[in-house]
């Protein structure tokens, strides 16, 4: 489970348990999404690089660290879902471009269907975040990161807020090289491919549509 990291932070724990809860308000559901996400963005930036500049506080002169200005990131959410994830990221990192993938899962065999593609155009010159609350069978993932990689990033990490251990599994299979970020692994998959006990659709309780 190396290529797994598990984001144990209280904070993110606690909001967890009250976004998985069926009485979370449509309203209230879409808030804890975001500050999860700007949570989850603070730990998966831990490794970005740093340089010192010279500053002038009031007092004195110093070198303060600053973010290395060649690190570019861009955030690649998964649609329709990962726009709550992309919201919370962007609050923490305003200035990261962004992308979006349009993939939705045939209702019968689960497979994903690619509708819409659009990243920047110096994809090749950044890292990619790509993001998605829910990795239940991994059939979306494991696409939206192959497509990504056809685009030659710098690098690429897969976040969500919660996954499956066969989502997992199918993931790490296909794209070793690719770091998960999650902040739960439940029990298993259901028939239809929602994650038990898992928080029932989150694009149906992110919108209202259900
Ligand atoms: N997508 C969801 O929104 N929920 C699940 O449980 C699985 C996939």
């Amino acid at each position: 489970m190396q290529q797994v990291t598990l984001i144990k932070h209280p904070l993110i724990q606690h909001k967890l348990t009250l976004i998985r809860k069926t009485e979370t308000s449509t309203a209230k559901f879409r808030a804890l999404l975001k500050e999860v996400s700007l949570l989850l963005a603070y730990e998966v930036t831990r490794d970005l690089p740093l340089k010192s500049e010279l500053i002038q506080t009031p007092i004195a002169q110093m070198y303060a660290p600053v973010l290395a200005p060649e690190k570019k990131l861009v955030i690649i959410s998964i649609q329709r879902a990962g726009q709550g994830i992309l919201d919370g990221m962007l609050e923490l990192m305003p200035s990261s471009r962004v992308g979006h993938i349009g993939l939705y899962r045939d209702p019968k065999t689960l497979i994903p269907i690619e509708y819409y593609f659009r990243v920047p155009n110096d994809i090749e010159k950044r890292d990619v975040l790509v993001v998605d609350p829910m990795l239940a069978t991994g059939n979306t993932a494991v696409a939206a990161v192959e497509r990504l990689k056809s685009t030659n990033p710098q690098s690429i990490k897969f976040v969500c807020l919660l996954a499956a251990p066969e989502g997992i599994k199918h993931f790490c299979e296909s794209h070793p090289d690719v770091q998960i970020f999650t902040a739960a692994i439940d029990e298993k998959l259901d028939e239809n491919g929602y994650i038990i006990p898992g928080l029932g659709d989150a694009g149906d309780r992110m919108f209202g549509t259900k």
